[in-house]
């Protein structure tokens, strides 16, 4: 992305005036020097479960239908995805992959079985979305390959043939049959998930027996030398430590990374979670105050992986990411529809920045869902389509994708806080990006009060920024079919002036900058 070929269609940074004369600025020094670990940009990847209409309907409308679509593929929601350069995309659950068997999923669609989503409403499952349609997705798209196999009601000879089928390039029987389905050529298989939710959906097991099983199931995980993917265990959630010790402590087969989950419910309460929209300042900050918790959680799981594995072999993944409200009323309830918000938005910007505070350890992250599910980049509705206030807070990070992260100083950040809540008011990241310039995500969390800030580069004012600003006037400000550019990004520029940089954050606002020696 460029954000220098924006539009100037705001300028919202403005020179400390009289609202913020009184507030000392928060004093904030990039280091361009040491850099820091690449920000993989894996941490901005997708998961695309079948669960109400996260595949079906969402993305796949069939090759006949009325609605213009590529193979199946719906032309739309792919054209936005494509702009989001959508790294790498995780497939087919979550819950569901513990009950998905791939055989029900290849050859002709009308010929394939019908099954029950019995973890989503329990549906029929078409099976018209499968192996073939999957991969030609992830090729489209351009985004790498992220595979979860049944561990809960599959085998190890199953999975074993999943990827045979997908990798083989030889005489195999399975390869033939590839073929025969229309593919000639082995796909790409980037990473392969055994198992999902070990501790709950997929088979409620301890993490020592897990681990057994990922040493028995790993053991089988083959593929030709070029195309082996990196093989995922399946971790624990929230503040959990546990599950990362006894794996990094007890799998000594090759184990390329541990998975990692955390939604942000607003009561923290899985039976009444707190609603998508028209809800209290209260749970506004409860649902972005789980963030710092990650934060700390990460540099717990960090601290204990670096025990187990100081040559930093094994990666983290936390392939499960995003908010989880009550259903939308009305919708049934196994879909996870829920309306997005500039909550949403800020949200996922705080989540990012996290993710690029550990980037040395956290090599890929997946926000659930993609189109239709929990926090989504696209909602649709019949042949509608809309884009989400977190689908703009993906295309402004673009830039951190391959970045290279760069220490922040920070000085006189105030707290937001309400009754017993609290959190820095002021998140910050920082990166030299591919393309060598430097840029700045910043997010001010406070919902009603404005931040001013004193930008510096190595200690020198830097001459200028340009970017772009996502903000609304309610904390609930969401983009509707009706009303689909109510929230969207607005480019804007500041020049210092007389040996000065200040910038005003506006309140509730998450603000993507160049910034320009
Ligand atoms: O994303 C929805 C569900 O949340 C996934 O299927 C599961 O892994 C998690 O509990």
């Amino acid at each position: 992305m460029s954000l220098l070929r924006l539009p100037l269609v705001l300028a919202f940074l403005v020179f400390s005036g009289p609202l913020l004369a009184a507030t000392p600025p928060v004093q904030l020094n990039i280091q361009p020097d040491p850099p820091g670990p690449t920000i993989a940009r894996q941490i901005y990847g997708q998961f695309a479960e079948h669960l109400g209409s996260g595949v079906y309907g969402g993305l796949w409308v069939g090759p006949d239908s009325p609605i213009a679509n590529t193979r199946g593929w719906r032309n739309d929601v792919l054209a936005a995805l494509k702009d989001l350069k959508v790294p790498v995309l995780r497939w087919p659950g979550g819950c569901f992959a513990d009950e998905y068997h791939w055989r029900d999923g290849i050859g002709p669609r009308d010929k394939r079985p019908v099954r029950i989503n019995t973890s989503w409403g329990g549906v029929p499952e078409p099976n018209a979305v499968g192996t073939h349609e999957f991969f030609d997705l992830a090729e489209m798209l351009g985004a790498e390959t992220y595979v979860n196999a049944n561990l809960g009601t599959g085998t190890p000879q199953e999975m074993a043939e999943w990827l045979e089928y997908l990798t083989s390039d030889g005489p195999g029987s399975l390869a033939q049959a590839r073929r025969a389905n229309g593919r000639d050529k082995p796909w790409r298989v980037h990473h392969w998930g055994i198992g999902n939710e070990a501790w709950g959906c997929g088979g409620h097991m301890r993490p020592e027996y897990y681990a057994d099983l990922y040493r028995h199931w790993s053991t089988f995980a083959k593929a030709p030398r070029g195309n082996r993917p990196k093989l995922v265990a399946s971790g624990g959630q929230n503040d959990e430590l546990n599950w990362t010790e006894v794996l990094s402590r007890d799998v000594k087969q090759r184990i390329d990374a541990i998975s990692h989950h955390r939604y942000s419910l607003p009561t923290g309460d899985w039976k009444i979670k707190g609603s998508a929209i028209g809800f209290a300042e209260r749970e506004w900050l409860s649902t972005l105050a789980v963030v710092p918790r990650i934060d700390a959680n990460l540099a717990q799981q960090r601290a204990l992986l670096d025990r187990h594995d100081p040559a930093r072999k094994i990666a983290l993944y936390f392939d499960e990411w995003g908010s989880w409200y009550d259903p939308e009323p009305g919708t049934d309830p196994g879909f996870l529809v829920q309306r997005n918000t500039l909550r949403d938005a800020v949200l996922a910007a705080l989540h990012f920045h996290v993710f690029h505070a550990h980037a040395e350890r956290v090599k890929m992250a997946n926000v659930a869902q993609m189109v239709n599910v929990l926090q989504a980049m696209v909602i649709t509705s019949g042949p509608r389509m809309v884009l989400t206030p977190t689908y703009h807070a993906f295309r402004m990070h673009l830039p951190f994708q391959d970045a290279t992260a760069l220490t922040l100083q920070l000085q006189a950040v105030p707290r937001y806080a309400l009754g017993d809540l609290a959190m820095p008011q002021l998140s910050a990241s920082a990166a030299r990006g591919a393309d060598g310039k430097l840029y700045l995500s910043l997010v001010n969390v406070h919902p009603r009060e404005p931040l001013a800030l004193a930008l510096s580069l190595g200690g020198v004012v830097p001459t200028a920024v340009r970017g772009q600003l996502l903000t609304a006037a309610a904390m609930d400000a969401e983009n509707t079919l009706d009303a689909p550019e109510r929230l969207r990004p607005q480019a804007f520029e500041a020049r210092a002036r007389n040996g000065r940089l200040p910038l005003e954050l506006p309140a509730k606002s998450v603000l993507v900058l160049e910034v320009l020696p």
